[in-house]
């Protein structure tokens, strides 16, 4: 090899793919044939989706399951069985996918956006108790990555304000932090089995709680404000259909029963690329807490610091990347600076019709100076990446070593 890169026309670390996503075989195929065969496609008169949400809650360590259609109305109905609403305000972090925020604004609240840890990238529960008002209600942490946020710092500042604590945990099934699995160390924990996610229905999503009151709330707004002891045309609350298909409930009962041996291998790379990493310099693996007792490994994230690179800013960077072989990407922007999310604020005030409105009309929320730098020099590695082998993680390393030596 001769060490020139392959955007310049060198020869790359590595033509062969990463591991593709999804997995399945033919567990997969028989529970989706079982369903088709046997006409039962909706779950209410199915059974595959009431088997799944029982393995899913044994595996969480949860008492109840419910099945929904994605995460993002996992949050809401979520939300909105805690009673939050108009008026209200949650605490949550500018660091996670969009749809942590949007869940927010569909009940009619708003976010209020505390900044990150710069090491973990997860909630910091200073910023959050800072963060609080009169209005607040509750605080979402986001489990960024499979990785638990503090949960013993949010829980303390939960319990000392009287707020509840809903677990975006759309990325962390399996998690833990000390011991217990993420999803019921607050009120409400919320998961996503959308198509990229480390199991996955294409789409789907569940709740999970230990409280049984809260259970039959999200049932019945999952279930059009059904309740389990009325009749079928009687609607005791505004609900939605957020009802999860059986073809959806057979496929993540295959992926559920695939998802610990999938962990322990994402858990062994992730462990070998981070020693391999943390003798990089201007490479800095996202911290991951003592107490994290299982991380789920849904991405792997890393600071990159351009002053090792030669200046050469990250885009350039990932581009190189990328001509090496390796798939990779920025990830997230700064919540709190998405036009969206500033769209959603204004039309919640009431100021302009949301449609018409230029990026320069809308509101500017307060600074997160953490998450806003963050966001300009970080790395990610999606989670199939760690389906490989260890000579898979030497690729990555290698390739950031190659662009190292030809840029400095
Ligand atoms: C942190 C986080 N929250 C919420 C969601 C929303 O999940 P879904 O796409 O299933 O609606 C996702 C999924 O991408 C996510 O990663």
């Amino acid at each position: 090899m001769d060490g020139r890169l392959a955007i310049e026309g060198g020869q790359p670390v590595r033509t062969a793919p990463f591991p593709s996503w999804p997995v399945w075989d033919e567990r997969e195929e028989k529970l989706l044939l079982e369903v088709l065969h046997s006409g039962k496609w909706g779950m209410l008169n199915g059974e595959q989706v009431a088997a799944f949400e029982t393995r899913f809650a044994q595996f969480q360590g949860a008492s109840y399951a419910l099945c929904v259609t994605n995460g993002t109305s996992a949050l809401e109905i979520a939300l909105r069985a805690l009673g939050v609403g108009p008026g209200d305000e949650l605490i949550t972090s500018p660091y996670s996918f969009v749809a942590t925020p949007s869940a927010a604004f569909l009940t009619g609240a708003r976010p209020v956006f505390a900044d990150i840890d710069p090491e973990t990238y997860l909630l910091d529960p200073v910023k959050v108790e800072a963060a609080i008002s009169e209005r607040t209600k509750a605080v979402i942490p986001v489990h960024v990555a499979g990785c638990p946020a503090d949960m013993d710092g949010i829980m303390d500042v939960a319990r000392r304000y009287n707020l509840y604590v809903i677990e975006d945990a759309c990325q962390a099934w399996g998690a833990a932090w000390k011991g217990t699995p993420v999803g019921t160390i607050g009120d409400l924990g919320c998961f996503s089995f959308q198509a990229s996610k480390n199991i996955n229905a294409g789409e789907g999503g569940a709740i999970v709680t230990n409280n049984p009151e809260l259970e039959d709330r999200c049932w019945s707004l999952h279930n059009v404000g059904r309740i389990r002891t009325g009749d079928w045309y009687q609607h005791e609350v505004l609900g939605w259909n957020h009802r999860m298909t059986e073809w959806q409930g057979a496929i993540l009962l295959a992926q559920l029963e695939r998802l610990p041996e999938h962990m322990e291998r994402r858990s062994d790379n992730a462990a070998y690329l981070t020693a391999r990493l943390n003798e990089v310099h201007g490479i800095t693996p996202a911290r991951v807490d003592d107490r994290v007792t299982r991380h789920a490994w849904h991405l792997y994230m890393t600071t990159y610091d351009a002053d090792a690179f030669g200046g050469k800013p990250l885009q350039a960077f990932l581009e190189m990347l990328r001509g090496e072989g390796i798939p990779c990407s920025p990830g997230y922007g700064p919540l709190h600076h998405a036009p969206s999310v500033r769209r959603a604020w204004a039309e919640q005030e009431g100021k302009i019709a949301a449609w018409d409105m230029t990026t320069a009309d809308l509101p500017q929320w307060p600074p997160c100076p953490v998450a806003e730098d963050l966001c300009t020099r970080t790395i990610w590695f999606k989670q199939s990446m760690l389906l490989g082998a260890h000579k898979d993680m030497d690729d990555i390393v290698n390739a950031i070593l190659k662009i190292q030596k030809a840029v400095t």
